[in-house]
């Protein structure tokens, strides 16, 4: 079973979004797929109460005193998240997944909290082991669009890892979140395609053919990444 979460500590960045559009991309493919709420607003299992019986089923669960009690062995487990999550009930949350996503939006305010929130994370121990993985996914981005030199300060401030110092006026959001130690493995537009699905408890995958192509294809390198060993915990590989 592969456990992938969904995790930001900055609210609205897009985290149900990825979840439910994960869970019903593999749903698609003919996998299993459970899809777990962490929420107590339980997006996640809002989207599914619309989703219609001829789309492939997708079982919703929620945590029971503070346990996930998953039916079965699904090929996915996809956690959803609550935003607010730091210190110890992030770690705890962390020791769930092979493979986190966070989905970040190119506001400075966005940014500025991401860098904050790669700071935490990087402190968890199974993080710095690489026993969960983690990469980030840049969500509703609508142009490249010139990073502030304040959001660089703070990154400075508060000690993240640069691999590159690049120049601030030829810094776009991609080039900005790749100096982080994590990778980047898509970038997600702005689209009315999202909405619509959402809408319907449905995926991107599972639009009209002709309907958010373009969306589509901006979800293959994060696929891919997933597919990957570089998605998976360096000691214990799967399972
Ligand atoms: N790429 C996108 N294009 C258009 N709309 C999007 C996109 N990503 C997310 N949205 C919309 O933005 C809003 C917030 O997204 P979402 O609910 O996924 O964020 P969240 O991180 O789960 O929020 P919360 O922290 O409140 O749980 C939703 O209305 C969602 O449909
Ligand atoms: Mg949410």
């Amino acid at each position: 079973m592969r456990r992938i979460m969904i995790l930001n500590a900055k609210g609205g960045s897009g985290k149900s979004m990825l979840a439910t559009n994960l869970a019903s991309y593999y749903a698609w493919l003919g996998k299993s797929v459970v899809l777990a709420d962490l929420d107590p607003q339980q997006s996640s299992l809002g989207w599914l109460s619309v989703r219609g019986d001829q789309y492939p089923r997708i079982l919703g669960i929620e945590l029971k005193d503070g346990r996930l009690r998953i039916p079965g062995k699904p090929d996915y487990l996809i956690m959803d998240t609550a935003a607010g999550s730091f210190g110890q009930s992030l770690a705890n949350l962390v020791r769930r997944a092979h493979s986190i996503l966070v989905p970040v939006q190119p506001s400075p305010t966005d940014l500025r909290a991401a860098a904050r929130f790669v700071h935490d994370l990087l402190v968890v121990g199974r993080v710095s082991r690489k026993q969960t993985r983690v990469a980030l996914v840049a969500n509703r981005v609508r142009q490249n669009s010139d990073m502030m030199g304040s959001v660089q300060k703070l990154l400075n401030s508060l000690m993240i890892p640069f691999k590159t110092q690049v120049s601030q006026n030829e810094q776009t959001m991609e080039e900005f979140l790749q100096m982080f130690k994590i990778p980047l493995i898509a970038t997600l537009s702005d689209s009315i395609a999202y909405q619509s699905a959402d809408a319907k408890g449905v995926g991107l995958f599972e639009l009209e053919e002709a309907e958010g192509i373009k969306e589509k294809w901006q979800w293959q390198s994060l696929i891919d990444w997933l597919a990957s060993r570089k998605s998976l915990p360096v000691a214990s590989k799967n399972k």
